[in-house]
């Protein structure tokens, strides 16, 4: 018979502390935390990821946040972010194949176009802050070229974008107004643009969203509007961050930084190992949507599971030397976790693959003789994405 969680004597663990948890005694696989439990094997993550019984917790976040906003809640259940079962498979079929690396290769001329004119504003002073002079405004032209909207609209997509992932600030419940006033603005725009492409079709995501269809199966207007929301959420602070992650990273490992430079091929390599070594999304979150037993361990329904993605991405016993960022080598058979895994896996992968492979040799050349010019600042690791607010930095000037 399986022991139920709440009998067992846990340690309890307060944060994100890879080396806190890594340390524990062998044996030890599970914590308690604020909400309910933590994993952080690699093990563990990917096995309760791939068990669908375990409902992806983003669609309580706001509830346990304390919202009790009737309309902005029920509007959360039909995202894609946070739907579950026949509803989430049947989104997710629909809408996979726009996402495909086929569709994100085709943005590769334009994402190094929009990452050289970045680096043009600040080439000639050799020095700049990375996180708002570059990686702020990398995503946002990305994500419009992706759906379609024209360059003029880039401003509005930008302000709204901010004021939508207001949704991850850990005041959330006083930015409410804020975030459901800019959740109308984006609903108008985006019915707006989708009644100008089912009459116009153009080569953009929102035109292949429109056309997927499967045995007369498609997205209604409202499925197709939250899954702008759903891209403009899960695919600006992500990539922002994760680049920023990224470039801090290689700031402190110049003669990898000057490699990257010398040989671009090793990009898909500096991608993967940037985001196993230091990913801009540390961890999720699972309930149990049932009873659940898992290694004899009787977890209740609704218990609350936190999944520590960048402790995953630190276990020995699946990458070789984890603590130490090496572009060059390859650290195990597995892939690293900061996309997730199973069902939820992030749905915007060969995007961000895209955006990240295309932007960091470039830097690369770019910027020559990177170095952290200063301290970081460090966004506030609340709930979801982690990445530098300020990154002043200095490289050789005029490249
Ligand atoms: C480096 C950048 C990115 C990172 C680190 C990232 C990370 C993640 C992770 C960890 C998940 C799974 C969450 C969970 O299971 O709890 C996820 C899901 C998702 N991501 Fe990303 N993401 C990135 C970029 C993007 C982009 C560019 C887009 C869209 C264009 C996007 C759209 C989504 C969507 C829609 C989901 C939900 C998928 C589902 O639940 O079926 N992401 N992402």
């Amino acid at each position: 018979m399986a022991t139920p969680a709440a009998e067992l004597d846990l340690p309890f663990y307060e944060g994100r502390d890879v080396e806190q948890m890594t340390a524990l005694p062998d044996g030890h696989w599970l914590a308690r935390n604020f909400f309910g439990y933590a994993v952080w094997h690699y093990d563990d993550a990917v096995g309760i990821l791939r068990d669908k019984r375990w409902h992806n917790a983003a669609g309580r976040i706001p509830e346990l946040m304390g919202i009790t906003n009737e309309e902005f809640l029920s509007r959360q259940g039909i995202s894609i972010l946070s739907a579950e079962g026949d509803m989430h498979t049947r989104l997710r079929r629909l809408v996979a194949p726009a996402f495909s690396p086929r569709s994100a290769d085709r943005l590769r001329p334009f994402m190094r176009e929009v990452i050289s004119g970045l680096v043009d504003n600040v080439s000639a002073a050799g020095r700049a802050d990375f996180a708002t002079d570059i990686c702020e405004p990398y995503p946002i032209p990305i994500i419009c070229e992706l759906l379609g909207a024209p360059k003029s609209d880039w401003q509005l997509f930008s302000r709204w974008a901010n004021d939508v992932l207001e949704i991850f600030s850990l005041d959330v419940v006083d930015k409410l107004d804020l975030i459901m006033r800019t959740q109308d603005e984006l609903d108008a725009y985006t019915r707006e643009l989708i009644a100008e492409r089912r009459s116009k079709p153009a080569d953009d995501l929102l035109t292949d969203l429109i056309a997927q269809e499967e045995a007369g199966d498609k997205l209604s207007t409202d499925e197709l509007v939250m899954m702008v929301n759903a891209v403009i959420v899960g695919g600006t602070d992500t990539t922002r961050n994760q680049l920023g992650c990224a470039v801090n990273l290689f700031a402190q490992h110049p003669e990898q930084w000057a490699m990257l430079a010398e040989q671009p091929e090793l990009a898909q390599r500096a991608v993967e190992e940037s985001m196993r070594h230091f990913g801009a999304v540390r961890g999720t979150a699972r309930f149990a949507s049932v009873d659940i037993e898992y290694k004899d361990i009787l977890f209740p329904a609704g218990t609350f599971m936190a999944v520590g993605l960048d402790e995953a991405n630190h276990d020995a016993t699946v990458f070789h030397q984890p603590g130490v960022f090496d572009i060059t080598a390859q650290k195990g058979d597995q892939p690293q976790l900061t996309f997730g895994s199973g069902i939820h896996y992030c749905l915007g992968q060969a995007l961000a693959r895209a955006e990240l492979q295309e932007a960091l040799p470039l830097l690369a050349q770019r910027m020559p003789n990177l170095r952290l010019d200063g301290a970081t600042t460090w966004k506030p690791d609340g709930v979801g994405i982690f990445g530098p607010a300020h990154m002043p930095v200095t490289f050789d000037a005029g490249h």
